[in-house]
Formats: C-alpha cells, sequence, structure tokens
C-alpha cells in the first residue's frame, strides 16, 4: 500500500538530548491509517503530529477497544538506523487486536510504515549512549457508537518519542514488592495482549508500591495467587543456582519480546533457562538460602532492568549483593550492542531503515 508524505512547515524544537528520560517528548509527524469495515485500511500516511479528532461517542472512549505495541529505532555510529525485530511487534499487534475483536493490520504495512515514518524522523533519533526513538503503535475503535459490539471503523497511528532509561535508576538495581491484593490478568482474560486495559487496572498497585518506596510491583497469578506473573511493565527472570527462569507463557503473560531475545542469548551461551512455573515459595526459599543469584526485568522500555530486592509479606529479601549481576551486566551489553549495530547480529534480528 502506498504511504503518503506530508511534511510539517512549523518544525518543533529539539529536546535536551542528554535530559531525555521517557515519554516527555514527540517528534513533528504521526503515521496514520484508517479502517472501514468493507474497505479495509486505507489512507495511510504520515503527517504532521496533531491532536486526533474523536467523536465523544467513539467506542475507544467509552469500552476501551485499543491495542498497542512498543519498539524503537537505533541510530549506529556508522550511520545506519536500525529496528530490532519489528515483525515481532507486527504479529503481536494483531495478536491483541483478534482478542479484542479488531481487525489485523497487515505485516507488511506495518514495517513499510515504520520504515518510512522513521526515514522523516531521523533527525529525531538521539545518539547520546542508551538512548533511541522508542515508537508506539495503536490501534482504537473510533466508531460512534456506545452499544457494546465490536466496531466496525478503526484508527491505526504510531507516535514516536526520543527515549533514554525507563526508570530514573537507569541500570542500577530496583527494587520490587510483592503484591497479593490487586491481580493482573487471569488465562482467558487479557493479560497476553497489550491491551491499555491491561495497563489501567495494574496502577492502583503501582501507587500502592510507590508509596511504599518502591518501583514496580511483582504480580502473582490470579487464580491461586502462588505463582510469579511479571513485574509491572515488563517479564521477570531469576537466576537460581545455574538455572535462569521464567514464568512460562499461559495467556495471562505478554510475551515479550526481550523476554525471547534473552532466552536465545542464554541458550546461545548454554546457560539453562526453564520456562516454567514459580511460585513465590521458591523465591522465598532461594533468596533466604543464597541461591538467588540475580534476578531481571526484561522490556523494550527498560531492556534489563535487574531487581536488587523483592518485599514480599513485610520482609526486604536482596537479590544476590544487590548489585547489578554479572550476568545481567552481560545480557544487557550483548543486546544493547546488537541493537546499537556496534556488535555483530547472528541472529538477525536487527532490519535497517533505508534513509
Ligand atoms: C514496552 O516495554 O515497550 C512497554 O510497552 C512497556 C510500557 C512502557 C507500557
Amino acid at each position: 500500500m502506498d504511504i503518503r508524505v506530508e511534511r510539517t512547515s512549523l518544525p518543533k524544537a529539539k529536546p535536551d538530548w542528554d535530559n531525555l528520560s521517557f515519554g516527555r517528548y514527540y517528534t513533528d509527524h504521526m503515521f496514520v491509517a484508517d479502517y472501514t469495515e468493507g474497505s479495509g485500511w486505507h489512507d495511510l500516511r504520515v503527517v504532521p503530529y496533531a491532536p486526533i479528532s474523536l467523536d465523544p461517542a467513539a467506542m475507544v472512549l467509552h469500552y476501551a477497544m485499543e491495542v498497542f505495541e512498543g519498539l524503537k529505532a537505533y541510530a549506529a555510529k556508522d550511520g545506519r538506523v536500525l529496528l530490532f525485530r519489528p515483525m515481532e511487534n507486527a504479529r503481536r499487534l494483531n495478536s491483541s487486536a483478534t482478542r479484542i475483536c479488531m481487525p489485523d493490520f497487515p505485516e507488511n504495512d506495518f514495517l513499510e510504515a515504520l520504515k518510512v515514518f522513521v526515514r522523516t524522523e531521523q533527525d529525531w533519533i538521539p545518539r547520546q549512549a542508551d538512548t533511541s526513538l522508542y515508537l508506539r503503535p495503536v490501534m482504537i475503535a473510533n466508531e460512534p457508537h456506545i452499544g457494546v459490539r465490536v466496531s466496525r471503523q478503526f484508527q491505526m497511528f504510531i507516535i514516536a518519542s526520543p527515549v533514554g532509561a525507563y526508570y530514573p535508576e537507569g541500570l542500577n538495581p530496583v527494587r520490587i514488592y510483592l503484591e497479593d491484593e490487586y491481580i493482573r490478568a487471569v488465562r482467558g482474560g487479557t493479560g497476553f495482549t497489550k491491551c491499555g486495559g491491561n495497563y489501567a487496572s495494574s496502577l492502583i498497585a503501582q501507587k500502592k508500591a510507590e508509596k511504599l518506596g518502591f518501583t514496580q510491583v511483582l504480580w502473582l497469578d490470579g487464580v491461586e495467587k502462588k505463582y510469579i506473573e511479571e513485574v509491572g511493565t515488563m517479564n521477570v527472570m531469576f537466576m537460581i543456582g545455574d538455572e535462569v527462569i521464567t514464568p512460562e507463557l499461559g495467556g495471562s503473560i505478554l510475551p515479550g519480546v526481550t523476554r525471547s531475545s534473552v532466552m536465545e542469548l542464554l541458550r546461545s551461551w548454554n546457560v539453562k533457562v526453564s520456562e516454567r512455573r514459580i511460585s513465590i515459595d521458591e523465591l522465598y526459599s532461594a533468596a533466604r538460602s543464597g541461591d538467588l543469584r540475580e534476578s531481571f526485568g526484561t522490556g523494550t522500555a527498560a531492556v534489563i532492568s535487574p531487581i536488587g530486592a523483592f518485599s514480599i509479606n513485610g520482609e526486604l529479601l536482596c537479590v544476590g549483593d544487590g548489585g547489578i549481576g554479572p550476568l545481567s551486566r552481560k545480557l544487557y551489553d550483548t543486546l544493547t550492542g546488537i541493537q546499537w549495530g556496534s556488535l555483530p547480529d547472528p541472529f538477525g534480528w536487527t532490519c535497517e531503515v533505508p534513509l
């Protein structure tokens, strides 16, 4: 499909590249496409960044019919601009959309849209260490209709934000609070999707954790409240003895692109990786006995986020010596090295944007 590009006549001032933090600045343009039942996706365009117009009866505003993605564009030292496994995002967007009864966005058009959009915004890709251009594709149901049914009209847009570290801690270990009151997801629900509703319902626990001095929450399964699922906005991994354990996907956990990349990297280094259920009791015992050597969250926004301590039932349990573990450091360096094009990419994960 053709993508029309309309450039802004009023480019914004660029931010202070050394103080980006996460999600504070937005670029000059956005990608937009519309969907109408019967005609499919049409009018693919890159246009000046501007508020979108929505009828107050638009279904997304009433019934949260929204799904999104997150990925990054990286500026390599040799001048190339790279995306990381964008087809994984294309596939996951469609898997989320199917669950919320929204249409597929063709995967090849998704990739083409990213390339055209990122090429238009190339001056917004930060060059500083550990910075990137975060891309946020979003699909919404914008048909004006307040009866509860599947929408017949949708909009897809992609915005971009130059970002630094997601957490103010950067690579320094975060402290995590075990949430035992609220739950994030149950099997059969929407936990495996990136739909806005998952994040809205998680905020109350995040607020509680922050008030108690923690960065994020550790979510338990919604049935027995016994097995570990995720950490806040990330998947989670534990190194117990010589084994790295991550909760198995089962419908309630987000299938993270960073999660699967980390597992592939670990296996290529002959580290034993298990996707299996891990109970809070197992974590507690491992932390008490000193077998819990490392733990970290994985996510596009946060990359690898070492966890220094867990608060479990009022007890603060340290992970290893509370610092950045050697495996977390190696994973961060390798993954970011591949993403920024400074290390070889034996897995073929990076995808160059033609400039
Ligand atoms: C990501 O890691 O890209 C996310 O989507 C997490 C969060 C910023 C919502």
